[in-house]
């Protein structure tokens, strides 16, 4: 009999870590039927080929074989140990910075936005940020849009629901106030750079990752609790789910025993608190449109980029010049700094493909559709982004960020190397130089590049912020620049 499917489980499973054992088999044999139904494809071989060469079709083939069961409040004795053990210390733990949660493999929201809830309740909603990531982008497109149906709310107590959601014909919204609590990012576990600044998963004081590692082989089980540790802030800690692998033994961790089972921590923590900062990420201020007398002809992209559609086609004749534009570029920039990526996207799309005269809506495209996980339409208009003096460093920062995440060294290290050529402070270059020297297997590089953002970061005020760095301030850019030098030792 043959097995057509032998390879593509093969691939599967370096690509996400995910294991198709036979009692699973049949899950990932409908997945690929229906995606290549889908996608018009016939033959598993040509099926293979295309899931190497085309991201949408594999991010199609992933939703399609990830389990996405989950539920608002599941788990309530571990919510509660949450909420009555490890909240309660992380705030005097952290004292006034504001506490970092991420949920990891988040499916279609209920987790995270439990815990918005669970933080709302508290009183603590102004002073938490929850991350939520996960690999299958339908997923997060519909965690976004927050609308349930009745069995995603199966859990929830009544006086909840009555709170923090509202009826609609077919189910419940949840309130705005909750629903903004929480940021959606894709992000693959098995495969996607964390710790790091990039993709917003370092510093973590509480770490869910419930219900996830159930379906890796034990090995990409444990690798991925051990980074997620790593991401973990100095007073973190890390909550798996009832049926997950246990760590201990297998990790060197503190194991904690609560009345919901065990949880963990990094070990060795001192149990001080990070320097105070504000974790949110926010835009850094652009710098102001540099006006032209003739607006430059967009650069066209080599292949279409798969940008979100702008609400007016170009060849509509779009609003062009400065008293028009402008406002739709910093439209794009308040919605970025809001974290609305789709937004900011969508407008900043607008003003890039309507011609516009201020190079960095670029920026704010690029790095909005970084955000949302589109890395190949954003290394894709960064490359196509205008030779403009104004940019040109950071374009090239963010050139060197996305080819490292898609394995393109060789050219990340140019790009990073070129950024460093235009300014050599830029410490965000002297890490994306150093990421992509890691991943090379360059760890003498690498040292090299952290130690200089190291020492950057020494000569500032820990909370002053640092130009492209999202926000992040020097302080806690520092800590990963020692972390990342710690990492690499611990690699030797
Ligand atoms: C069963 S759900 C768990 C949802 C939630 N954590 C809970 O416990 O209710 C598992 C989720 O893990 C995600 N997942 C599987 N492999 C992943 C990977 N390599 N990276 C990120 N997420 C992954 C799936 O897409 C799915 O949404």
């Amino acid at each position: 009999v043959t097995e057509p499917w032998n390879a593509v489980a093969d691939f599967v499973h370096t690509a996400t870590g995910l294991a198709f054992p036979a009692g699973r088999r049949r899950i990932l044999e409908d997945g690929c039927v229906q995606t290549m139904r889908a996608h018009r494809c016939r033959d598993p071989d040509a099926f293979l080929g295309r899931l190497h060469a085309e991201p949408e079709l594999f991010d199609d083939l992933v939703s399609a074989i990830t389990i996405g069961e989950t539920y608002f409040f599941r788990h309530a004795e571990q919510l509660a140990v949450i909420r009555d053990v490890i909240l309660p210390d992380l705030l005097a733990s952290v004292r006034d910075r504001p506490l970092r949660i991420w949920s990891a493999g988040c499916a279609t929201g209920e987790e995270p936005y439990t815990l918005a809830i669970l933080a709302h309740e508290a009183g603590i909603a102004n002073r938490v940020h929850i991350v939520a990531t996960d690999i299958s982008r339908q997923a997060l497109r519909l965690a976004r849009v927050a609308r349930f149906r009745e069995w995603s709310l199966r859990g929830t107590p009544a006086a909840m629901r009555e709170r923090y959601f509202e009826r609609r014909e077919e189910g419940y919204e949840l309130v705005p106030r909750i629903r903004d609590l929480v940021e959606f990012r894709y992000l693959n576990l098995a495969a996607d750079a964390y710790p790091a600044l990039s993709t917003a998963t370092w510093g973590m004081d509480l770490v869910l990752c419930r219900n996830v590692l159930i379906y890796f082989d034990a090995a990409s089980a444990a690798a991925v609790a051990s980074r997620l540790l790593e991401s973990s802030s100095e007073c973190g800690w890390l909550v798996l789910g009832a049926s997950d692998p246990l760590l201990e033994g297998r990790l060197d961790v503190d194991v904690v025993a609560t009345a919901a089972g065990l949880v963990y921590r990094r070990k060795g923590r001192s149990g001080t608190s990070p320097p105070a900062a504000p974790a949110v990420a926010i835009a850094r201020p652009h710098p102001r449109p540099i006006v032209t007398a003739a607006a430059p002809p967009p650069p066209q992209p080599s292949q279409p980029p798969q940008a979100p559609q702008p609400r007016q086609s170009p060849t509509q004749a779009p609003p062009r010049g400065r008293e028009v534009e402008p406002p739709l570029a910093d439209a794009a920039r308040e919605r970025y700094a809001a974290r609305d990526y789709e937004r900011a996207a969508e407008l900043s799309a607008q003003a890039v493909e309507g011609g516009t005269v201020d190079p960095a809506a670029w920026i704010v495209l690029v790095r909005s559709l970084a955000n949302l996980g589109r890395t190949v339409a954003a290394a894709r208009y960064c490359a196509a982004a205008p030779e403009d003096p104004a940019i040109a460093a950071e374009r090239a920062y963010l050139e060197a960020t996305l080819l490292v995440q898609l394995d393109r060294g060789e050219e990340a290290m140019r790009a990073a190397r070129h950024a460093l050529y235009l300014d050599r402070s830029f410490v965000m270059a002297h890490f994306a130089l150093g990421d992509a020297l890691a991943r090379s297997g360059d760890r003498e590089g690498a040292r090299r590049s952290y130690r200089n953002a190291h020492e950057l970061l020494a000569g500032l005020p820990p909370a002053s912020p640092v130009p492209a760095a999202d926000g992040e301030p020097a302080g806690r850019l520092r800590l990963l620049a020692a972390t990342q030098l710690k990492l690499l030792e611990g690699a030797a």
